[in-house]
């Protein structure tokens, strides 16, 4: 997208991403088992939308239209029509046109795309929100929902897990052609939970991964797909999780900035949105993401940019391999390339291409529908030095996000200026 008039996102709000093994999280065991419930949708919603108005001082009245991204509220909570409940989060938002969007774990990819395109038809304060609750049910049955992002007449039947078998069928292939071993795949596990540790808001922040652990199965870390050719190259470190959260953030033009009160310095500056949407019904090369190497080609076209001035970086690394699927996709690293980059620490932290440093979808956790927001939040969290004990070092110019619904079939690659 192309964008004539300039966009801002002015920063926003996340809850905490929580679910099983997160120190809040109430399930079987924990001490406020049958004392307290966890934070539902409307909780959620509630929360985000809240949090980014306050946190970038803006009154609610003040926003014009918003957006929520949300993949299957029907299923986990039993609740649709999404729009309506972002203005029942603030009175304020009463009787503004609200729209909600699904891409499956594209959708807050989406909800942030469509509010930069009202930017464009002259919206000067937008919200854009993604939420989701997966964890009312048991991860075998949450699999067969988030299955629905598949084809589901022909994929369905691959595993009962069908997202971690489709991966694992990417694992495989991707290993098999390139001699990547499960050792390099580890590397990326063991980052991603490093990261996560060290923020607050992350669902894995209290685990601990070590390299050992992320390159072997063990009781541990088991492969647990009932796909005998599948499992060997599926373990739980090797998944993102099974999440509940919501993220929002407030996007606006240069005049939204001046009726808040706001200079470009408040903000990121959005350089290019691009979205790419492939054939639901078809797949192509296991090894290759092709929509994700389409939005991010579109990306850099858009933009007059190249990979290489990228300087911090979230990825949809919805599986281990799938991160290092999207940096060949985006042009980061060659065909096989990918792991040798993380394995020599450039894309940690300190490294020159910090890639997905809250944690990514491995360690911050994957509310799919949030995924999206929170990605771009991020990037404003690092570009504003507001990331704390996992800020980068390298002040970087240039981020991009790369949020993929279902298995690459929905991506929206996005590029930012620290403004
Ligand atoms: N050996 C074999 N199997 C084992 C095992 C072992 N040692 N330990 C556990 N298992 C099996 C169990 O059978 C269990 O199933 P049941 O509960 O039915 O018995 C299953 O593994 C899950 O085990 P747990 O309940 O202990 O684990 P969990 O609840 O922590 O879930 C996970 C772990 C299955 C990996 C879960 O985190 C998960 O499903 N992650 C992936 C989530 C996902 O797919 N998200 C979507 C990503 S795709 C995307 O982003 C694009 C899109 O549009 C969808």
């Amino acid at each position: 997208m192309s964008l004539h008039r300039r966009t801002f996102v002015l920063g926003g709000a996340t809850t905490p991403f929580i679910g099983k093994k997160h120190p809040d999280f109430v399930w079987k065991g924990h001490p406020d088992f049958g004392k307290r419930d966890n934070p539902t949708l409307e909780d959620y919603v509630r929360l985000a939308v809240n949090g980014a108005l306050e946190a970038t001082g803006t009154p609610a009245e003040a926003v014009q239209k918003g957006w929520i991204g949300n993949f299957v509220g029907e299923l986990f909570s039993k609740q649709g029509h999404l729009g309506a409940a972002m203005v029942g989060a603030n009175p304020g938002l009463q009787n503004k046109p609200m729209f909600r969007v699904e891409a499956a774990c594209a959708s807050g990819g989406l909800a942030f795309a469509s509010a930069v395109e009202s930017i464009q038809a002259g919206t000067d304060v937008a919200l854009a929100c993604g939420v989701e609750v997966q964890t009312t049910e048991s991860a075998r049955t949450g699999g067969d929902y988030l299955a629905r992002a598949s084809h589901y007449a022909r994929q369905r039947g691959i595993d009962d897990f069908t997202f971690p078998a489709l991966f694992a069928l990417r694992t495989r292939a991707y290993r098999e052609k390139f001699g990547v071993t499960e050792e390099d795949i580890g590397h990326v596990a063991v980052k991603a939970y490093a990261n996560a540790n060290r923020n607050p808001n992350a669902h894995m922040r209290s685990v601990k991964m070590d390299l050992a652990t992320a390159s072997a199965a063990s009781d541990k870390n088991p492969c647990f797909l009932s796909n005998a050719e599948l499992s060997p190259y599926m373990k739980m470190s090797d998944c993102s999780q099974v999440s509940d959260g919501g993220t929002a953030i407030v996007v606006v033009s240069e005049e939204g900035l001046r009726r808040l009160g706001k200079t470009p310095a408040d903000a990121i500056e959005v350089v290019t949105v691009s979205h790419a949407t492939g054939n639901l019904w078809q797949d192509g090369d296991p090894t290759v993401l092709s929509t994700t190497a389409a939005a991010a080609a579109g990306a850099f076209a858009d933009s007059g940019t190249k990979a290489g001035e990228v300087g911090v970086c979230e990825v949809h690394d919805c599986f281990t391999v799938t991160e290092l699927l999207m940096m060949e996709a985006i042009g980061f690293a060659a065909p096989g390339q990918a792991a040798a980059m993380v394995r020599e620490g450039r894309t940690q932290i300190t490294g020159d291409l910090p890639i997905n440093t809250g944690g990514g979808l491995v360690g911050f956790g994957h509310p799919v529908g949030a995924t999206g927001v929170k990605q771009v939040l991020e990037i404003w969290r690092q570009m504003k030095g507001a990331c704390g004990d996992y800020q980068v070092t390298n002040a970087p110019s240039l981020g991009l996000t790369a949020n993929m619904g279902g298995d690459d079939k929905t991506v929206v690659v996005s590029l930012f200026r620290n403004a």
